[in-house]
C-alpha cells in the first residue's frame, strides 16, 4: 500500500504528459485538406447547407422568425440583406445561427460567404 501514492502520481503525470503533447490542429496535420472555396454553386454548395442546418426551422411550412431559407428565390433575399451571413458568422447585431446548435464548421461558413461575395447566382 505505501507504494500507492507514487503510482498514482506516476499515472497523473502520464495522462498530463499525454494530454499536453496531444496536438490536433486539423489544418497542421492534414495540410491538403484546406477548405476549398473554389466552384462554389448555389446547387451544390449553398442548398445542401442550408438543407442540412437549417431548413428544420426556415423551410416554407415552418418559416421560424417568419424567415425561410426554401428555394433560391427566398434565400437570395437574406445573402443580399446580410442577415444570412450576419447569422451564420454570429456577428453582433444578429440572432447567431444555427439556432440553440453549434456554429457551422469555419469550412461551411467560408464556403456561404465566397457564394454570398460572389453575388449570390442561381447556379
Ligand atoms: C432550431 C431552429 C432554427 C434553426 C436550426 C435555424 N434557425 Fe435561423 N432563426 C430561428 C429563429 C427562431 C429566428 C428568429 C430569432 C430572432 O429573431 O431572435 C431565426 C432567425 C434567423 C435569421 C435572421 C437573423 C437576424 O438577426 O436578422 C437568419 C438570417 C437565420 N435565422 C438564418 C439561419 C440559418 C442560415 C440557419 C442554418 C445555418 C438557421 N437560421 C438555423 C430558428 C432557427
Amino acid at each position: 500500500m505505501k507504494k500507492m501514492p507514487f503510482i498514482l502520481l506516476l499515472a497523473f503525470s502520464l495522462i498530463l504528459a499525454i494530454g499536453g503533447c496531444y496536438y490536433d490542429v486539423e489544418e497542421d496535420l492534414y495540410p491538403s485538406q484546406e477548405c476549398d472555396t473554389s466552384n462554389v454553386t448555389y446547387s451544390g454548395t449553398v442548398a445542401p447547407i442550408i438543407q442540412n442546418n437549417c431548413l428544420l426551422c426556415h423551410s416554407n411550412a415552418s418559416r421560424l422568425g417568419d424567415i425561410t431559407l426554401e428555394g433560391y428565390t427566398n434565400i437570395k433575399v437574406y445573402a443580399d440583406n446580410g442577415r444570412l451571413l450576419g447569422a451564420v458568422k454570429h456577428q453582433s447585431g444578429y440572432a447567431p445561427m444555427p439556432d440553440g446548435a453549434p456554429q457551422l464548421d469555419d469550412c461551411l461558413i467560408s464556403r456561404i460567404e465566397q457564394w454570398v461575395v460572389d453575388g449570390a447566382p442561381n447556379n
